[in-house]
């Protein structure tokens, strides 16, 4: 497998719990907060980046600062795959929405990002985490739907394997 890298945004550890799900289910020893994200991210061929998402569709906090990072990196040639925590129906409107933000500046960095998986079987209203009827990586919600979750992390993981 590829250099591969996870990354989490996470307030309550929810978040920061499925990075290392992914993380013993990939292998993979980097497993690192948002607020260490840096430069030096650029150095792996797999970029796995989480969070969750807060206030009205926002990004976690601790990717704020670290937004600006993302995008000016050269990801070029890397791979870049997205998950997310959120509450669908305490905050159906903005379900996830924070993945957006993290979808825009890994696009704006270059990396080629992979797809997330359709609305179907999803019960929300709306999110900016969704493009043409898919997420722009797994949505996951693990307030009301835990069990769903390994299913959903399933072909993000298996994706990643076959990089
Ligand atoms: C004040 C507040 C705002 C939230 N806003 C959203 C939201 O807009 N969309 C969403 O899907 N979830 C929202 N959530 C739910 C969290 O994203 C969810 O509880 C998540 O699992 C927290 O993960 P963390 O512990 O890793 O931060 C919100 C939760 C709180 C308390």
């Amino acid at each position: 497998m590829k250099k591969t890298v996870i990354y989490y945004g996470s307030t309550t550890g929810t978040c920061e719990e499925i990075a290392g799900r992914i993380a013993s289910a990939l292998g993979v020893s980097d497993v690192k907060s948002a607020a260490d994200f840096g430069p030096d991210a650029a150095g792996y061929d797999v970029l796995v980046l989480g969070t969750s998402t807060w206030g009205d569709g926002d990004v976690q906090d601790d990717w704020y600062g670290e937004l600006d990072t993302l995008k000016n990196l050269d990801l070029g040639g890397k791979t870049v795959a997205l998950f997310g925590c959120g509450d669908a129906e305490g905050y159906p409107d903005t379900f996830c929405g924070g993945m957006r933000a993290l979808y825009d500046a890994a696009v704006a960095a270059g990396a080629t990002v992979l797809e997330g998986p359709s609305t179907d079987g999803y019960s929300f209203e709306g999110s900016d985490a969704v493009i043409d009827g898919r997420f722009v990586g797994v949505a996951l919600d693990e307030v009301n739907e835990p069990e769903k979750t390994d299913d959903r992390l399933a072909a993000l993981i298996q994706a990643v394997k076959g990089l």
